[in-house]
């Protein structure tokens, strides 16, 4: 594993998370993103005393291929400069696991961790605890701080962060070694099977194994990757509407079962296996089921060309491309939201953007556009000063650049 990068300042985030009781908290705008490493190491320091070992993992922002990895299709996420981070020390003689999180406190793992509660904020860490146990990894009692600069239910995969950098951290402390991949399934596998969440692997994959200065192209069904430049010239802006949304009972499930039922009719194994001459094979399947299958077989399409586009440096190309996803996403697959279409729609006025989309699973959260670099923080000041979203709700939206994987090095 390679050595935490603390990374460089970045507009301020807009919302600091409360410290624990009898804590500063954290001001907004002196906050930079890297900071997490050094807060989680601090407040080891303060608790416990020196920690042993620190693991990051980063968010990530998806530039196209929404809603395709649940069906074997393809993505082009990338890491962004804000981490997770957890210090850790081993705890002889102490319960399984004790862990202390910003801004929302503390929470022991109990030796077995039978019942999970999956509404509760530690319910990612006893998962991830809980199924490295059953298979074999049990290190010894432990004490973690946590902190984090990924903005949570932001659609930047906060919970992906979390699952890698605690995945990643325990499994050094067991002596035991995995691969991304392997990581990135045993967070998907807390999505799925501790929080009841039936999400892809996209999220942990490019957490756990994002290569700087690059975007990674995922085959989602050979978990094969290749990294890709974003072309020169131009730059990635995160758009935050900072409305929110969980996934936990939205139409996230209903979407992905209507994938599925479109599979099942044409015969595939998954949409990642049909083309558009297919849908015409789908008569008596309802409209919805149809749109959604478009969706996911264009956006594949969309997606590998904007990988085409990367690797010649057609930084247009790839803008046209993010735009079209975003039409497919909002009218086909029907998950986008006002204050998304919104964003998008400031974005596109603006000189020098370049290409726009919502990002993520969607109904909230965060937009993402390419812009031309010569412009992009006036774009970013620019779509803060248009934007206002449901209660005259303020934007955040940065210049981004793609980040590393997760990592864990001795303090
Ligand atoms: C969420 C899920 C991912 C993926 C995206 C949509 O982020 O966690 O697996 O399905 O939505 O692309």
């Amino acid at each position: 594993m390679t050595a935490a990068r603390l990374s460089e300042p970045v507009r301020p985030q807009p919302k600091t998370p409360s410290s624990g009781p009898g804590e500063r908290p954290v001001p907004a705008m002196t906050k930079r993103a890297g900071a997490a490493v050094e807060r989680a190491v601090e407040r080891h320091h303060r608790l416990w005393g020196a920690p042993e070992l620190v693991s990051r993992a980063p968010g990530r922002v998806n530039l196209i291929g929404d809603h395709t990895d649940y069906n074997d299709g393809f993505v082009l996420p990338m890491a962004i400069r804000r981490d997770t981070a957890i210090a850790v020390s081993r705890n002889p003689g102490g319960v399984n696991g004790e862990v202390v999180s910003e801004g929302f406190g503390r929470a022991a793992l109990g030796p077995r961790q039978a019942r999970i509660d999956s509404g509760h904020w530690a319910a990612h860490i006893r998962g991830v605890s809980r199924l490295l146990g059953e298979q074999g990894v049990c290190p010894e009692p432990w004490r973690a701080s946590i902190a984090t600069d990924v903005p949570i239910g932001a659609g930047l995969s906060s919970s992906a962060a979390l699952e890698v950098a605690m995945g990643q951290i325990l499994l050094c402390l067991a002596g035991a070694e995995w691969s991304a991949a392997e990581i990135a399934r045993l967070g998907q596998r807390v999505e799925n099977e501790i929080l009841g969440l039936p999400s892809g692997i996209m999220d942990q994959l490019v957490s756990a194994s994002a290569v700087a200065g690059h975007a990674l192209m995922i085959d989602c069904r050979s978990l094969q990757s290749e990294p890709f430049a974003v072309p020169a010239g131009s730059t990635v802006a995160i758009m935050d509407t900072n409305t929110r949304r969980p996934l936990v009972g939205s139409a996230y499930a209903e979407r992905r079962e209507s994938c599925e039922r479109a599979a099942v009719a044409l015969g595939v194994q998954a949409l990642r296996d049909a083309d558009l001459s297919d849908l015409e094979r789908l008569p008596g399947a309802p409209a919805t089921v149809r749109l959604r299958a478009r969706h996911v077989i264009t956006e594949n399409r969309r997606t590998l060309d904007a990988a085409r586009a990367m690797a010649r440096g057609d930084a247009e190309a790839l803008g046209a491309l993010m735009s079209h996803s975003h039409v497919s996403l909002r009218d086909d697959f029907e998950v986008s939201s006002p204050a998304l279409d919104q964003m998008v729609e400031i974005a596109h006025t603006i000189p020098g953007c370049l290409g726009a989309r919502m990002t993520g699973g969607g109904f909230a959260g965060c937009a993402v556009a390419l812009v031309c670099t010569d412009v992009a923080e006036e774009f970013c000041a620019v779509v803060e000063q248009q934007y206002r979203g449901p209660d005259g709700m303020e934007a955040t939206v940065w210049v981004c650049e793609p980040a590393s994987g997760g990592s864990v090095r001795a303090v």
